[in-house]
This record gives C-alpha cells, structure tokens and sequence, in this order.
C-alpha cells in the first residue's frame, strides 16, 4: 500500500472515531483476543475513553520506555494520542512529548483527546517519520506503536530516530515483525491475515537497519504470536551515550582522512601499534568490519575526535565471533572520555553483532589504554613478550580479551 493510501486510511478511521464510532484496523479476530487495541496497555486507568476507543496499537511502548520526569518524548505515528497521553504523565509538567503523525484528522482527534485529558505538555505534529521535523538531538525518548511497520522506507525512519535523540538517548517502539527465514508467500499472506502491517521487517532485519542508524544495545522481544512466523515485538535500542558537544555515530566514506589523520597521530606517540605508517583508505576500510566502525564527532564542527574499528581475527568458522578492535583518539581530545564513550559503544555494538570475544594488543607502557580496558571488562591474558621490533627495539604486548557475559553463554 502507498504511503498516501495509508494515511487515508487512517484519515478515515480518524474521522470514525470523531464520530463517536469504535475502530479497529486488524482483523476482527486478532482485536477481539486483545492482540492490538487498548487491551494491550498495562496501566491506562484515568485516560479518556474516546483516546482508549481510537487506539490501534499492538503493544504498550511506554511501558518499557523507563521515562524519566523532565525528558522530551516523541511518539512516531502517534494516531489518536493514548501513547503521548501516557508519556505526559511519566514526564511530568517539565517534560514535553511530541506526537508525530501524516494524517491531519488523527491529529485533530488526538489534539480533542489531549484536551479531555488535560495534558498540558503534549504538542501534536504534521509530517512523516521518514523526515522528522525536529532539530538533531533533542529528543530523549522515542516511541511507538504500531507503526514503523508501514512505513515503506524504514531505513530512513530509523536514521531519522537517531538523528533526533540525545546521545544515551533510548528508542522503545511496539511494531509487528517477522520470523527470520520465513518466505516471501506466507510472510504476505500473514501479513494480510493480520491486516495491520503494511510489510513487517523480520528480527535480523530489524537488528541490521538498527545498527546502520548507529543504534547499539538493541534489544527485540516478541510478545503475541499472530501465527505463520508473524508477531507483535517491543525493540529497544539506544544512541550511544558521549559528553556534551559530541555524538557517537557509525563512520562514513567522508570521514576518511580525518579518521587517517588520527591513526597516524597515535602511531607517532609510538605507544600504539607496530606500525608506523596509517594504511590508505582502502586498506584500513578493506580490513576492518563494515557494520563495527564507529567516530565520535564534535556536533558543530562535524570534526572526529575518535574512532573504533574491529577486524576479524581468523577466517575460520569456528572465530567467527572474535574480532580485533583498535580505538584512537584525537590528541586535541585527549581527557573527555572520548576513547570511553568510543569503546563502550563497540562493546555494545559488537554484542549486538554476536560477537563473543573482543581482543586487542597494547604496549605494558600504554597505561592508560590498559586502564581503560580494564574499567570495560577485558582482562589481561599474559604478555607477549618481545613479539616485535619497534623503531628496532624489541617490545612486550599485553594481550588483552573481554569475554562476552551475553553472548554464546
Ligand atoms: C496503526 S496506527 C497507530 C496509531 C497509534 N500509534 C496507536 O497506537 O493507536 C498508525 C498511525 O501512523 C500514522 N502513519 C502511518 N504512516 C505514517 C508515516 N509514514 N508518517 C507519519 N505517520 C504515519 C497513521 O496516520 C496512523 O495514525
């Protein structure tokens, strides 16, 4: 279905429900067991019915969103309003919660549904949640309900997501999705027997659109079984967290020669590496994993004040999930918890990814590297001792590892 198909749909059950009519957008069937609908809320006591009547979601994000008094929430798709309403009271009267929506009529019945309900700190938007029309970072708490799964450009709803949130802001969203692995035929068909999604992401998609966006501690649990592979799911996932006037993001082609320019600053500290001289682009890009390279960049400058990187340490299957990190900072970033925040994301990241071991070389002299280290959970192996030969001197390495508590347990 078309994206302005959609939002006529939705018009039209706006327009209902400002009748004075219930709605439902699934099957019958699937509303009526309180697979999607209000049913799914744990605790709307006190809300307006007419909101209650409009909801067609398919889990209860606000919920898992752990919001905080004071933060700033934005709600994809926010339809008839029950989820913004719901922020509003977690957030409290210094916070504010934003309700984005395509269809100018549900925003109309959400606006009447706010009034009901007295919220005060709630402002209802027209747009799409392929282009947010919100600044870069200034959002703490994105939810959602029911929504991303019509979206026909969901990589794009995704980036837009991490583009708005904070750094250590969190993403809670209520979506349908599907088993991995299930074919093109039965996911059609049980998307259409379930009759709200417009084309579901399966998990390991879901998972890979998540990380490009940068987003790392994702989390996707399923929570109702629609039957043939398809599913109700709560996603969580968070921008990685970074000091003030810096943001965590995944590396791109245009950060090439910023990233080089670090690495050779660090080879020149001599406390680094073996080598000595940053490889070229191709070389650094062709050996390190696609989905594991991160830059921390100054938010208004747009300059890298540090990168992580990981290679695959073997080629046989058996290493799959052990990788080799390196991380540089800047000097001129030197002490703000660049080279922390940097490594904390990977970590993260990489879990995400299914690795189970992180390992890395670093000289005994680089105290800081192994301090550091050290304070994220890698533990030191042994020393390697007089493994190479470094401007003709021969020097130790101490090999360090972090085995994953989450994966391949
Ligand atoms: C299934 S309803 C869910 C509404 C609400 N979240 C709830 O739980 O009741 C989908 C909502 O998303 C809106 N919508 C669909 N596609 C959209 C898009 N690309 N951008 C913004 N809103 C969209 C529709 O207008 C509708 O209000």
């Amino acid at each position: 279905m078309a994206h302005e198909e959609i939002v006529e749909r939705y018009s039209g059950l706006a327009r209902a429900a400002l009748s004075g009519e219930r709605i439902t957008d699934c099957g019958t069937a699937e509303f009526g067991e309180g697979r999607f609908g209000a049913a799914g809320y744990g605790d709307a006591a006190g809300l307006p019915e007419e909101a209650l009547r409009a909801s067609l979601g398919c889990g209860d994000p606000v919920a898992v969103a752990e919001l905080r008094a004071g933060e700033t929430v934005l709600d994809l798709g926010s339809g008839g309003g029950v989820d913004v309403l719901l922020s509003a009271r977690r957030v409290g009267p210094e916070g504010r919660v934003y309700g984005l929506d395509a269809s100018t009529e549900m925003l109309e019945l959400a606006r009447r549904n706010a009034g009901r309900a007295g919220a005060a700190n709630v402002e209802f938007l027209h747009g799409v949640i392929e282009a947010v029309p919100l600044p870069d970072r200034t959002v703490d708490v994105i939810v959602s309900n029911c929504v991303v799964n019509l979206s026909d450009d969901k990589a794009a709803v995704l980036a837009e997501a991490f583009r708005v949130l904070r750094p250590g802001g969190r993403l809670g969203i209520s979506d349908v999705v599907t088993d991995d692995g299930v074919d093109a035929v039965r996911r059609a068909a049980a998307e259409a027997r379930v009759g709200c999604a417009a084309g579901t992401l399966a998990v390991g998609e879901y998972r890979g659109l998540l990380a490009a966006a940068g987003f790392t501690g994702v989390d996707i649990t399923l929570t109702a079984d629609h039957g043939d592979g398809v599913h109700s799911a709560i996603v969580r996932a968070a921008k990685p967290a970074i000091g003030p006037g810096l943001e965590i993001r995944p590396m791109r082609e245009s950060d090439a020669a910023q990233v080089l320019e670090i690495y050779q600053a660090g080879l020149d500290t001599g406390q680094a590496s073996f080598e000595t001289t940053a490889p070229s682009w191709e070389d650094f890009t062709a050996g390190k994993l696609e989905r594991l390279r991160y830059v921390a960049a100054d938010v208004a400058t747009g300059e890298v004040a540090g990168w992580v990187a990981a290679s695959p340490v073997s080629s046989r299957c058996v290493y799959a999930g052990v990788v080799e990190h390196s991380v540089y900072v800047h000097p001129r970033h030197h002490s703000r918890g660049v080279g922390r925040a940097l490594l904390t994301a990977f970590v993260s990241a990489s879990e995400d990814a299914g690795i189970w071991t992180i390992q890395s070389g670093v000289f005994p002299e680089n105290l800081s590297s192994l301090r550091l280290h050290e304070a994220l959970g890698f533990r030191a192996v042994g020393v390697r001792e007089r493994v190479g030969r470094h401007h003709g001197t021969w020097r130790d390495v101490v090999l360090l590892e972090r085995r994953s508590p989450v994966v391949g347990r």
